[in-house]
């Protein structure tokens, strides 16, 4: 098997067979940048790029010191960029602590990146679970085995676990997932990445105003 430096020295980044990398002009981007968002993930859909409504969540612990982990995107809209956990896992208690999260996407078939900054809220109880309930039965199940983040003792315990929770999922479609919450993130931040092949990359970034309602943008080097 290669070793991962001699690997790495074989990787490339934006492979013109599978990369697409479109112009972008940010002058004619518009004011709100969940219509960007909106527009480049239709475009990164419609482009074949596998999960792009996936995402990593950055949070902080009680000392500050960082964390990350891969989640689904529920929304992006004037709600904010919305995902769902369970509020006992260790980024539900790391939210509930700090309630300030960061979001980052990647598609790479269009070589770009989103990143997105904010304060977090948790949903009311009832929105959560309106939105699971519209998911499938699996989703369901998983949010119903709970226990998220906690020690398993063995593989075996969480086969019986996720066996019942579909039992329960399958029967009982609404069955209520008491930790399972639906978070908003209000961004205060947003930057959209879109890679060049002369590394002129373009970085498009922006900030709420002082009024808290309108967006200032400006863009970034490199
Ligand atoms: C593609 C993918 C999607 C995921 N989506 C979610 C999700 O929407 N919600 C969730 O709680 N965990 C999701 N996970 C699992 C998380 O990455 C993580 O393992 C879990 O939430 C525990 O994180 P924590 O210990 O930091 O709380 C997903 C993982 C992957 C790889």
């Amino acid at each position: 098997m290669k070793g991962v430096q001699e690997l790495l020295r074989s990787l490339r980044v934006w492979d013109p067979a599978v990369t697409e990398l479109r112009p972008f002009e940010p002058d004619g981007a518009p004011g709100d940048p969940v219509e960007l968002f909106a527009r480049w993930f239709a475009e990164a859909v419609a482009a074949g790029q596998t999960e792009p409504h996936t995402m990593t969540l950055a949070t902080a612990d009680a000392d500050g010191l960082p964390d990350a982990r891969v989640v689904m995107l529920h929304g992006a809209d004037a709600a904010g960029w919305s995902f769902a956990t369970h509020a006992d896992s260790r980024k539900g208690g790391q939210l509930a602590g700090r309630p300030y999260a960061a979001l980052v996407f990647y598609w790479p078939v269009l070589g770009r990146q989103v990143r997105v900054r904010g304060p977090v809220d948790a949903a009311p109880a009832a929105e959560a679970m309106a939105d699971l309930h519209a998911r499938s039965t699996g989703a369901l199940a998983a949010a119903l085995t709970g226990r998220q983040s906690a020690e398993l003792d063995s593989v075996e315990e969480l086969t019986r676990a996720s066996e019942a929770a579909w039992e329960r999922a399958s029967r009982e479609p609404a069955a209520p997932a008491p930790t399972w919450t639906l978070y908003h993130l209000r961004p205060h931040e947003v930057e959209f990445f879109q890679g060049d092949a002369h590394r002129r990359h373009l970085r498009l970034a922006y900030h709420r105003t002082e009024n808290g309602t309108d967006w200032h943008r400006r863009l970034l080097w490199p």
